[in-house]
């Protein structure tokens, strides 16, 4: 095993470590209300439906939920169908952030916030109203098409992986991981921890009582020298 591979596989430890802690995450009322907040239930024949179907998903008003079996965590949303739904503005989606497909289109929305799907990296296939742009641009997706009046952004891309340079943003001592569309995050890999992966080992003996020691003996030579001559003088 090379070095290179060794740190890939510290940092995909963080990130399975990282999703497992959001994977106790239990359903909220909120999680409740973001399936119910549109009228209806995931229309038949719509992606998310499709989708649903396809991964035995469980259909809950406008959401697919991903039943756990054997675990006592709640369900968590795997798809969302919020078109239709004569919505102006969407605010906070992070309650799907677990989510494969969503479908925000047929609505009179303007914009969307940058952050919408900051950490959403299972998102695959994302329908939107054909004015709004893909979130994180071409770099974030492997397509991007017009149909009718929506527009599909399909294939999550990895931006740590395309251009060499972007991982340059990750510090010393971690490595880049994707983080939803257009965003990623810095883990540090292996004993690394702290403030920019700065520090390394489980706590700092060395650092901290290893120069304490060296001067401890440095002061004593001192002494023991200057003392000796002051005996010698006497
Ligand atoms: C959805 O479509 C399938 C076939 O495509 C049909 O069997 C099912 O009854 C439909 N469900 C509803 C609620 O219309
Ligand atoms: C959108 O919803 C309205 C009713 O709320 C319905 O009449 C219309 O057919 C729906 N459009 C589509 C494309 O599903
Ligand atoms: C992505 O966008 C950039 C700048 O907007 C453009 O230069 C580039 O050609 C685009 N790439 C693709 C594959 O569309």
């Amino acid at each position: 095993m090379t070095a290179g591979s060794s740190q890939q596989n510290a940092a995909v430890v963080l990130l399975i470590s990282h999703l497992c802690f959001y994977g106790g995450y239990q359903l909220t009322e909120l999680q409740v209300g973001l399936c119910h907040r549109c009228n209806g239930t995931v229309q038949n024949g719509t992606a998310v439906s499709q989708f649903c179907s396809a991964s035995a998903g469980l259909i809950d008003g406008r959401c697919c939920l991903q039943r756990k079996e054997n675990t006592r965590d709640a369900d968590y949303i795997i798809g969302l169908d919020l078109s239709n739904c004569s919505l102006s503005h969407v605010e906070d989606l992070q309650d799907a952030f677990n989510a494969t497909t969503i479908d925000l289109s047929l609505n009179p929305i303007v914009n969307l916030n940058n952050a919408l799907f900051e950490g959403f990296i299972q998102l695959a296939n994302l329908i939107l109203p054909a004015n709004l742009v893909c979130p994180g641009g071409n770099a974030s997706w492997d397509k991007m098409e017009v149909k009718g009046e929506t527009r599909v952004c399909e294939g999550q891309e990895d931006i740590c992986n395309q251009t060499g340079h972007l991982s340059l943003n990750c510090p010393e001592n971690s490595l880049c991981a994707p983080y939803g569309p257009g965003f990623f995050q810095c883990s540090c890999v292996d004993d690394f921890y702290g403030y920019k992966c700065l520090r390394e080992g489980e706590f700092p003996i060395i650092q901290v009582f290893g120069p304490l020691a060296g001067s401890t003996v440095l002061v004593s030579i001192l002494l023991w020298v200057t003392q000796r001559r002051k005996a010698r003088s006497i």
